[in-house]
């Protein structure tokens, strides 16, 4: 007899709540996740960061800092910047960045964090686990 995983939906916000927060890290029976609203999009991320496995979900979100360029042909170095829509998770314990959106480290797109599948229903945000 093989094991089987039984999955559920949970629902862990109300959309609107969600909207004015942007962010919210919830229990779900022990596991605990974050949850994110951002450029109209609903994601949610396993609270474990893949560095050393840090509560990820409680860092700051920060727009993606870049490199800016002045001079004829962009060869100088404008100082550091921030990109206008990307944003970052930003682990609490050493610093590492992970796109909102996508859970990718931004240099490093082999390393990214868990997603859990999420979902609007009606005003409910729903999780499965
Ligand atoms: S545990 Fe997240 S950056 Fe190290």
């Amino acid at each position: 007899m093989s094991a089987r995983v039984v999955r559920r939906d949970v629902v862990v916000a109300r959309l609107d709540d969600l909207r004015e927060r942007e962010r919210i890290v919830v229990d779900v029976e022990g596991t605990e996740l974050g949850v994110y609203f951002y450029a109209d999009e609903v994601r949610a991320w396993y609270n474990v960061c893949p560095h050393q496995g840090g509560p990820v979900c409680q860092g700051k979100m920060m727009p993606r800092t870049v490199q800016l360029v002045r001079g004829e042909g962009g060869l100088k170095s404008g100082g550091p910047g921030f990109h206008p829509t990307d944003r970052n998770i930003v682990c609490p314990w050493h610093g590492f960045e992970f796109d909102v959106l996508t859970g990718k480290h931004p240099a490093d797109h082999s390393v990214g964090l868990r997603p859990v599948p999420v979902r609007v229903d009606g005003d409910d945000i729903v999780v499965t686990i």
